[in-house]
Formats: C-alpha cells, structure tokens, sequence
C-alpha cells in the first residue's frame, strides 16, 4: 500500500485513519491538505476517468460537470439511520438498529470495500477556521468527487490539522461508494452500491456512510455533521442546529436585521437567501450569509446570533436563471461543479428553467442525446450545483464572522397547495414554536420517493434531527429562558394555488413585500392585524406598488383563511402528534387545543 507520510502526530486520528485502512483496504492513503494544486489535480484525475466532463473555459471558467448513475440521485431517508443506545432516543420519525449490530452490519459491508482505490482523509471544519463555534471533522473517503466537493462546501485541509493540535476532538466520519476494484479491473464513472447505509451513532459522535455518492448522503460535513450530529450536540449544549438559510435584510434608513428560514429540502432557501429586491425597493439591501444551515446561540446579552457553518452553496440547479436567481447564476459562474444538469456538446450547462428555449445540442443527466418535447427532463429534478459562498454577489460582510449575526425573526414555510395564507406572525414563542411543528410541505425530488405528497416536516428537520422530534421540541420551547430577545416567529407560504392550479402568488423577488412587512413588525413600526391563526397585514400595510397585475383580490386569494381547510389541518395534526406521542412537549397539545377554541 502506498501512503503519504501523515502530516499530523494526533494519537487519536493516526490511530482511527490505521484502523480504517486495515478495515477497508485501499491500495493507497491520501491526507488532503486542502490546497488548489491538490484540487486541481484531483479534478484532472476525475476527467481522465471520465467522471468529470471540463466545461467551457470561456463560458464557465473552472467549472466540472458529472453526471451520476441514475439509481444514485438523492438522499435516501429509508436507508438512514440514528443508531442511539435506546430506541426511544431516536424516536419514531427517524429509522434506528441497535448501534452494537449496526456496527457489525457496517464492518461486514466496509471490510475491503476501498480495494484498488485511494483513500482520502479530508480534515474539515464547520464554522470559521478557529471559531469557538466550529466544530472539526475528518472525513475518511474513496471518492475524489467528494473531496473536491467538501473543498468547496466547508473549509479543509492543512489549517484544520493545525486546529485541531495533537488531541483536539472530531467528529469521525467514514463514507465509501461502496465499489471495491479488482486488480486490473476498469472503473465505472459513478460507482456506487444499490445497498446504502447513512448511519448516525449519537452518542459516540461518529458518522458511517456507504453506497452513496450524492449530496447529502456522502458530502459528510453537511446533513450528516452539521444537522444531525449537531442537533444532538446543540440540546446537550444549548445551542441550535437547524435546517435553515440566513438573510440580511438593510432599508433605505440604514436599520439592519437579520433573518433565519426554515422550509424543507428543495422549498425556496437559496432563492430567498439570495434575493435581489424588486423595482420600487431602491435603497434596500438583501444579503446572504447562508442558504442551508444555521446555527444559533444565545450570547452575553441574551440575543440570538447565527453562524453558517458551510462555505459553499449545493444548490437545486433547476427552476435558477436569470430571472429567479441573478445572485445563483453569478455564484456559479465560474469554479461550481455541476451534478446532473444537460450539457450541450461544446461543453455549456443548461436546466429546466434556466432559459424558456433550451439551446440546440443537448446531452441529457444521462448521456444521452436530448430533444425538447420527449418527455423526460433533461436536467435530473434534484441535480445542483456546488459554487464558493463568496462569489455570490449579494454576499454578507459578516458571512464568515466567528461572532454570527444577530437574528430578529424566524420563518417558518413549505409547499403548501391549500390552507396556509401568504404570511401570517406567531402570538408569541410557544405558539411559533407549535408554527414550526407542525409545518407541513409537498415532498420534493430534494429525497429519493414519491414527490408531492403533503408530509409534516417539523422545522424542515423530519430528515435531519439527530434525535427524538418530541425532544427536539422540548429543546426549542427550553431556548425561551436562555433569550432575552427573542426572534418574532412567522410563517410563509409561496406555493398556495387557485383552484385552477395556479401560483396565487408571483414569488421569488416578489417575496420582498413579504420580508418588508416581516421587517417593520421587528422594527415595531407597522400595527398588524389579529386574527385566529395570528398576526396578518392588512392590504393597507402591504406593499404591491409596481406589481402590474396583482389586486386586492388576488391578495385577498393568497391570505385567505378558509375554516374547513383549518379544520382538516388541526385533524391532520394528529398524526404526528401520535408520533410522538408521549414526547411532545404539553405547551404544543395546549396549541392546538387553542388554535382548535379560536376556530
Ligand atoms: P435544499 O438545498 O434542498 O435544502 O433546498 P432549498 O430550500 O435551498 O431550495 P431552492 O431555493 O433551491 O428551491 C428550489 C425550488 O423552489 C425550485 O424549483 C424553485 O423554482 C422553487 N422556488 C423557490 N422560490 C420560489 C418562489 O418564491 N415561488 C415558487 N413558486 N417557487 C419557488
Ligand atoms: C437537502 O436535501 O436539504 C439539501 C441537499 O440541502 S443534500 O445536501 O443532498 O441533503
Ligand atoms: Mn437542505
């Protein structure tokens, strides 16, 4: 076997990267130090072996294109598991085995499964290199996709040993395509395992992933670490780990809040991270500081404050151009890898949505050569792009500021066709608190599964809390005492449609009249109107000056409260109350019971 001399004298890794290589067999060890030389010779290997396609120098500057096996396109939910030592921690939402035989199922599966490849040990910190915040990890993989990948989405490397000293604590996480290589045998562009395991052992803080080598289920930092190994570590600390985009919202006055969101995989996070404020908002400013994760505490003076623990975007290529996302479409104008989008064959990407002709020419996320009207997509539903957090323009000053920013207001929203007016404002915590949990959204191709159905997703977490939901909601109404300000809590809805199906609501740079009237409810500056559900606007106190062709009607459509639609969603509550049932928290069965009283 053929090893770099490891660049590190920390006991506790030698000893864990030794044991690995005696489990899994690779015909070579590679320490990353995070370097563009190493970056950029990873990405040369990838092409030779026809795993990376180079795309248009001109047109896309550094930019890669992979396209994966079709069977391997998402994360797979069923096939993840939190492996706590009681069953009753992970609870009912989450998939668990007894952490002692999962173990031994993952060793049977890993015993040699990186025959004939490099191995690749990527130190990795989430959070600002050095913040006290941050938490290091050190992925161990076969996949150089995934490198080059975890390269642009977290910060690795070289500096992260030098963190981590000689007996700093990680989070170990082990991931495998789980495609083992005969001698002399030829590589397949993806490999990939039809049986995938991502497994989550709590308590030991640790992280096994095999058989995938897509998103979420192999670029480990991300879901893995920062969502459900965090989450975990965040209730034992009193932090939050949350599946969540944060936004920076300035008005003409100067006066600066900022925002969290939360709405499932694939609901709108980097689209609203990123918005560009409409004509008639001169002298707004919107900027990003994180389109997936965020991390909250309570610091000194009791204020809520947010870190994005990546630094990258791996974001839904479909549905962004121009158009909807001009802060997308410069992010990934250069050094973005991309992941099942079309190509056309002089090496420039294309995506449903992306423009209203598709270019002539075109190579399908298959291969194969694509026509418009065949009827398949051309771009894989779920296919992203992976681009450097910095080249976004609308980028926060303080994106990368160990001391976060401060969080005003929280919101709440998913893929609802029904019931859920445009915007609507919690009373107070706890009934924000009950807001968030029993959230509901249409599934999306974000996971593996049918797309479309209506789920609860309490928080956007039903995939990525590490821990029982009913605790996971104990945790969030016990963050009360240790605010002082506590963040106002609303609740949006983009996605409601006519009966006719259609969007009641323009969405994307509109969503600013939106966040104006989130915005003067913080600043305390507008009055708000009560009503069952809770704090509505009236139309007066909405702003659609400019909108050429939306009225008081369709505002009235978007709002509208309909009590048999209320009525459905208190009964469809239960079911996830039922879930949890004897978990969930007594102030969220008074919430519904409340809300029940007011209808
Ligand atoms: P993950 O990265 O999977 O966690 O998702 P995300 O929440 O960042 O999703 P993203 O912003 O990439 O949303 C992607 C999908 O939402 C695309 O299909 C968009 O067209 C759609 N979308 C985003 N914003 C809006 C909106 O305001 N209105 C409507 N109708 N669709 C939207
Ligand atoms: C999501 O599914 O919420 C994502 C993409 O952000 S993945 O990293 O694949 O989980
Ligand atoms: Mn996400």
């Amino acid at each position: 076997m053929i090893a770099t001399a490891a660049p590190t004298t920390h006991a506790a890794l030698l000893d864990w990267v030794q044991e690995i290589t005696h489990l899994c067999q690779p015909a070579s060890v590679h320490w990353c130090d995070g370097s563009q030389s190493e970056y950029d010779r990873l990405c040369a290997t990838l092409v030779e072996q026809g795993t990376f396609r180079k795309l248009h120098e001109e047109k896309h500057p550094g930019c890669f294109l992979a396209l994966s096996d079709p069977s391997d396109v998402a994360r797979v939910e069923e096939r993840t598991f939190i492996c706590s030592k009681r069953r009753q921690d992970a609870g009912r939402t989450n998939n668990w085995q007894d952490p002692s035989q999962m173990k031994a199922t993952l060793r049977a599966l890993f015993a040699g499964c990186m025959a004939g490849r490099t191995m690749y040990v990527i130190p990795f910190s989430m959070g600002p290199l050095g913040s006290p915040k941050s938490i290091i990890g050190v992925e161990i993989t076969d996949s150089a996709y995934v490198v080059v990948n975890m390269r642009i989405m977290a910060r690795i490397g070289t500096p992260v040993l030098g963190q981590l000293g000689t007996d700093g604590a990680f989070v170990p996480c082990l991931h495998s395509v789980g495609r083992p290589l005969a001698p002399g045998a030829v590589d397949v562009s993806w490999p990939c395992n039809p049986d995938k395991y991502i497994v989550h052992f709590p308590e030991e803080r640790s992280i096994w992933s095999f058989g995938s080598g897509y998103g979420g289920n192999a670029l480990l930092g991300k879901k893995c670490l920062a969502l459900r190994i965090a989450s975990v570590m965040a209730r034992d600390e009193g932090w939050m780990a949350e599946h969540m985009l944060i936004l920076g919202l300035e008005n003409p006055k100067g006066e600066k809040l900022y925002l969290t969101g939360a709405f499932p995989s694939s609901c709108g996070k980097t689209n609203l991270s990123m918005i560009i404020p409409p004509a008639g908002y001169e002298g707004w400013k919107a900027t990003v500081v994180g389109d997936d994760i965020a991390w909250m505490w309570p610091d000194a003076e009791g204020r809520l404050r947010a870190i994005n623990p990546e630094s990258g975007y791996f974001g839904v290529a479909p549905g962004t151009s121009v158009q909807s996302n001009p802060n997308a479409m410069a992010a990934l104008s250069k050094n973005t890898i991309f992941t099942n989008v079309a190509c056309t064959d002089n090496g420039c990407v294309w995506w449903e949505g992306m423009t209203e002709i598709p270019p002539p020419n075109l190579t399908d996320w298959h291969g194969q050569p694509w026509t418009p009207g065949q009827g398949t997509a051309a771009a894989h539903p779920n296919s992203r792009f992976t681009a450097p957090a910095h080249q976004c323009p609308s980028i926060d000053p303080h994106w990368d500021d160990p001391a976060g920013v401060p969080i005003s207001a929280i919101i709440f929203g998913g893929r609802r066709p029904t019931t859920m007016p445009l915007v609507y404002q919690a009373f107070n915590w706890v009934h924000g608190v009950y807001m968030g949990a029993t959230m509901g959204s249409e599934t999306t191709a974000a996971a593996a599964g049918t797309v479309g159905r209506v789920r609860r997703d309490p928080m956007a977490m039903l995939p990525f809390c590490g821990y029982n939901m009913g605790h996971y909601f104990r945790h969030w109404i016990e963050m009360r005492r240790l605010i002082s300000h506590l963040p106002r809590i609303f609740h949006v809805n983009w996605f409601r449609k006519s009966p006719e199906g259609k969007f009641l609501w323009p969405g994307f740079g509109q969503n600013m009249r939106v966040l104006e009237w989130v915005f003067k409810r913080c600043a305390g500056s507008i009055a708000g109107h009560e009503k069952q559900i809770g704090w509505v606007p009236h139309f007066e106190e909405f702003n659609i000056t400019g909108m050429d062709t939306f009225t008081r009607a369709d505002f009235d459509a978007a709002m509208a409260f309909n009590p048999d639609e209320w009525r459905e969603e208190i009964i469809s509550q239960g079911e996830l109350y039922l879930n949890l049932y004897d978990h969930i928290p007594k102030e969220l069965i008074f919430q519904r019971e409340l809300l029940a009283g007011r209808l």
